[in-house]
């Protein structure tokens, strides 16, 4: 979807010509509009995160989790961010982006409001895009979107960025083009449970590649880490797109294409399962995709490696069958929780308090 389809309210006239300039931009002539200084002025794009910025979260969301153990250390955090509000506008359905973010919120001490159902907002009087995105930022300090607009998130920030409020956006999940906050998580997740870590690791991403917005996302960031060979397994129909192909060659990670899920399991450190995403179907055009042999089964664990882990975004339809949960290699569920502690990493660090976290004793 491009710019110009901006559904909120009425058409998006004043200002349109100069987000579609702006958006046609590679992300990497946008880095400084997406950073101040050191620090991320928003989070939109997969892209804008370097090896030193994931290892600063990584560590920041490892120390918050020790702070928040303690009665004393959970009040210390819950203080830091108490002048602040954030609004969560989830336009699209979300279970653990919408509770992770709200309670991240809550664990530095945020208030939070949210609009989850557009339909009892202004823009049902016909309020233009930039008008909406303005009246949220008259009342918080960060905005945290999900929508099925691949572009609604960057065109919020550019918006505001011309504003007197320009407050920071977070893309919590945009259309079938990426969800950056779900890749920090699975690398955290990667990161916590391989041995030795992510480099030189074999990564297995299986099902909806062509419109999983979290396997974009995942896959774009490793290209940040040594020697990382992608699998990606999925039927002809669910490939991966050729933007993310050519910005893998471009970045030199190995990857192979393939419908043998049943044999590349036993090469994978990291099995990242996918539901089909046919909330995009055009015209129920998954229902002719046969994914029978893309489902993890009981019978598949003994070719699993006994160091692999198991993940999955979720929420997961029969694509792991719920027996599976119960082998220590199935990771998801401790995936899930992560994203509370990156979540608000990232935050925290989005609102400069990475030193001052850091220099408390857990
Ligand atoms: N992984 C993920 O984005 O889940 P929700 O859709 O439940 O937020």
């Amino acid at each position: 979807m491009n710019a110009s389809q901006t559904t909120m309210g009425g058409p998006a006239k004043s200002g349109l010509a100069a987000f579609e300039t702006f958006h046609a931009l590679p992300i990497a002539d946008k880095i400084a509009f997406l950073s101040r200084g050191r620090e991320l002025a928003h989070c939109l794009f997969a892209e804008q995160f370097d090896k030193p910025l994931l290892e600063r979260l990584i560590r920041l969301s490892d120390h918050l989790r020790a702070l928040t153990k303690t009665k004393e250390g959970d009040d210390y955090v819950a203080s830091l961010l108490s002048n602040k509000r954030a609004m969560l506008y989830f336009s699209q359905p979300s279970t653990r982006t919408f509770l992770s973010f709200q309670n991240a919120c809550h664990i530095l001490g945020m208030k939070t409001c949210e609009i989850r159902d557009p339909r009892t907002s202004s823009q049902m009087k016909g309020e233009t895009f930039e008008d909406s995105i303005r009246t949220f930022a008259s009342y918080v300090d960060l905005i945290i979107i999900r929508h099925v607009e691949n572009n609604f998130a960057e065109h919020a920030a550019r918006v505001l960025h011309d504003t007197h409020r320009p407050v920071p956006i977070i893309n919590a999940g945009a259309g079938t083009f990426q969800h950056p906050t779900q890749a920090l998580l699975d690398v955290y997740t990667m990161n916590r449970y391989l041995d030795g870590g992510i480099d030189g690791k074999t990564l297995m991403l299986v099902g909806d590649l062509k419109r999983g917005r979290t396997v974009r996302s995942l896959a774009l960031m490793m290209r940040l880490y040594r020697g990382v060979r992608l699998l990606l397994v999925s039927p002809p129909q669910f490939r991966m797109q050729p933007d993310v192909l050519a910005a893998l060659e471009k970045g030199g990670v190995r990857y192979e294409e393939t419908s043998d899920f049943a044999g590349a399991l036993s090469e994978a450190d990291t099995v990242y399962m996918t539901r089909v995403q046919d909330e995009h179907d055009v015209a129920g055009e998954s229902s002719a995709v046969n994914i029978a042999s893309f489902v993890l089964r009981p019978e598949h664990l003994a070719r699993v490696k006994p160091k692999a882990i198991i993940l999955h975004p979720l929420p997961r339809r029969d694509e792991i069958d719920p027996r599976v949960d119960a082998d220590p290699r199935a990771a998801y569920w401790r995936q899930e929780r992560n994203g509370l502690w990156t979540r608000a990493a990232l935050m925290a660090m989005m609102f400069g308090l990475e030193k001052t976290l850091l220099e408390r004793r857990a």
